[in-house]
């Protein structure tokens, strides 16, 4: 596709080398979301940042990216403060913010919700997961994390193994991530969740045409021989009985004793977070925290590479990134 000016709204718009495009371009990020320097290439765009849903990083992620590139954040957080509650349609808002920011990050319940806003929108709409349906960014970054992991034991995005654990039904994160994976080669899937919470059958049909191994099942110890664990929380907030979601809880926790039983010495943990802590019914426990192996921390740091591309290629900047360069006079505190 071409970047330039497009809306980001599912990963079937992408192309194996636009993933290639923006991955390279996210690599040359690393240098501001280091503090060795900064860019002030988007100075003077401004990013409506309009989550109509709980977020923490995705929200705070895309609002640093878009920092770190010089341009400026407004943000509607919660339907609460929006005039979404007093009936205003989907339609109006988009007419309405499009006209204040330059691009627009926009999270919603509902599934197609942010198309619908998109088609309204004067300017370039991210999709930053909309209901159960999908959350490409997010799959990015994780293919990007993937990637470099893989890269560091010698391998590469084609033929390797990964589980899928958890919510598969409702989780929009693995949604994106299976479009991704249908676009490179040898990828053996396990898919490991609650049989009602199994992965939409034409995601699994979607990855066996491309030529994928897919095995699904119910058993936490078919994570064995894969490269990536990549664990999911129950989507509590998708489920019309909360008591349904309480069910499901717990039925799979990837903990320490699990990892050392099961998994490869080598075996990458993944998770999109947040993660169910309050108590010990969590899918991944934080007696895994000082592994070297948990990558979840790697794939939020990586999440700010990934979002500044997508913004440099949106605007179609990353040629004059350099060019707006500027030295900072503070040196970064940040210790770890
Ligand atoms: C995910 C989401 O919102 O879909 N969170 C995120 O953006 N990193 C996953 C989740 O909420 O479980």
């Amino acid at each position: 596709m071409s970047f330039r000016g497009s809306h980001l709204l599912s990963i079937s718009q992408l192309t194996r080398p636009d993933i290639s495009t923006l991955f390279a371009l996210a690599d040359r990020m690393a240098v501001y979301t280091r503090r060795e320097k900064r860019s002030r290439v988007l100075d003077g765009a401004i990013l409506g940042n309009m989550f109509f849903e709980p977020s923490t990083r995705t929200r705070i992620s895309f609002g640093c990216a878009f920092n770190l590139l010089g341009g400026q954040v407004r943000e509607t957080a919660g339907f609460g403060q929006s005039a979404l509650t007093k009936g205003e349609s989907l339609y109006d808002t988009a007419r309405v913010l499009s006209g204040y920011s330059d691009v627009i990050v926009m999270r919603h319940p509902q599934a197609g919700s942010v198309e619908e806003f998109a088609r309204a929108s004067r300017v370039p709409v991210i999709n930053g997961g909309d209901g159960d349906n999908e959350h490409p960014s997010q799959a990015l970054l994780d293919l990007y994390t993937i990637d470099k992991e893989l890269q560091a034991r010698g391998g590469g995005l084609d033929h390797f193994r990964i589980a899928l654990i958890g919510d598969l039904r409702h989780g929009r994160t693995v949604h994106s991530i299976c479009q991704l994976l249908a676009l490179y080669k040898g990828v053996e899937l396990v898919l490991i969740s609650p049989r009602a919470l199994r992965m939409p059958a034409e995601m699994v049909e979607l990855l066996r045409d491309s030529g994928h191994t897919v095995i699904e099942s119910d058993h936490l110890e078919d994570i064995r021989r894969t490269d990536i664990a990549y664990a999911t929380r129950i989507q509590e907030e998708r489920f019309s009985d909360p008591r349904e979601a309480a069910m499901y809880r717990g039925r799979y926790r990837l903990d320490r004793a699990v990892y050392t039983r099961y998994c490869e010495s080598n075996t990458v943990i993944m998770h999109p977070l947040p993660r169910y802590s309050l108590d010990q019914s969590g899918e991944l426990s934080d007696d895994l925290n000082t592994h070297p192996n948990l990558a979840i921390f790697r794939q939020t740091d990586n999440g700010v590479l990934v979002r500044m591309a997508l913004f440099a290629l949106i605007f179609d900047v990353a040629g004059q990134l350099e060019r707006h360069e500027q030295p900072l006079s503070w040196r970064s505190l940040r210790r770890f």
